[in-house]
């Protein structure tokens, strides 16, 4: 049955979790993101939104470039870590023990472990109510196919379920 309640439903939706990192000086970081997408393939463009008042705003604002790294089913921890606490407070790569390897194109590390990671350039920059749409082109792209993604649904974490359909 449809129970009306534009709060509460804003939390049955489904998504995956990616970690963005960003690199600005000697400032880097790592930030838990649910709302990204694949926004064109030619050019291969991502967006995410990002909140005004994260560190990570700031350092994609300076240095217009980000990582994207998807979370695999195994990430729960690392996902909670890069999205409950903040660069101003603490440094979470040191505090959830986040590996890493050098990108290509870009300056900020990627995340090892994901199901797919991406070096992106800002393209664009929008206003989109309280969260800045960053358009990344994409540069170079990594996955795993041993890996399979983190879902995020009601505030929690969960793995992928069974496959159905036709297809
Ligand atoms: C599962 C999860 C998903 C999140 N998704 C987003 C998101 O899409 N955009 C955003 O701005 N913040 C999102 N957050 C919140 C940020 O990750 C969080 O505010 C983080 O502490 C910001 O870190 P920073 O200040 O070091 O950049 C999410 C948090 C969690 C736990």
């Amino acid at each position: 049955m449809e129970i009306e309640d534009i709060e509460e439903s804003q939390g049955f939706t489904t998504t995956t979790v990616a970690l963005i990192t960003s690199l600005s000086g000697e400032r880097v970081n790592v930030m838990s993101a649910e709302w990204t997408i694949r926004v064109s393939i030619d050019p291969f463009l991502i967006s995410v939104l990002v909140g005004y008042q994260r560190e990570t705003y700031k350092l994609i604002s300076e240095s217009r470039e980000f990582g994207i790294s998807y979370c695999s089913a195994d990430q729960g921890e690392l996902a909670h870590i890069a999205g409950n606490y903040s660069l101003k407070d603490t440094d979470k790569f040191k505090m959830g023990g986040f590996q890493t390897f050098n990108a290509k194109y870009i300056k900020a590390p990627l995340i090892r472990g994901c199901i797919s990671n991406f070096e992106c350039k800002v393209m664009d920059e929008f206003k989109m109510g309280d969260h800045a749409a960053f358009v990344g082109e994409v540069l170079n792209g990594y996955y795993d196919d041993e890996k399979s993604p983190l879902v995020f649904h009601r505030g929690k974490f969960f793995k992928l379920g069974d496959r159905i359909g036709h297809k």
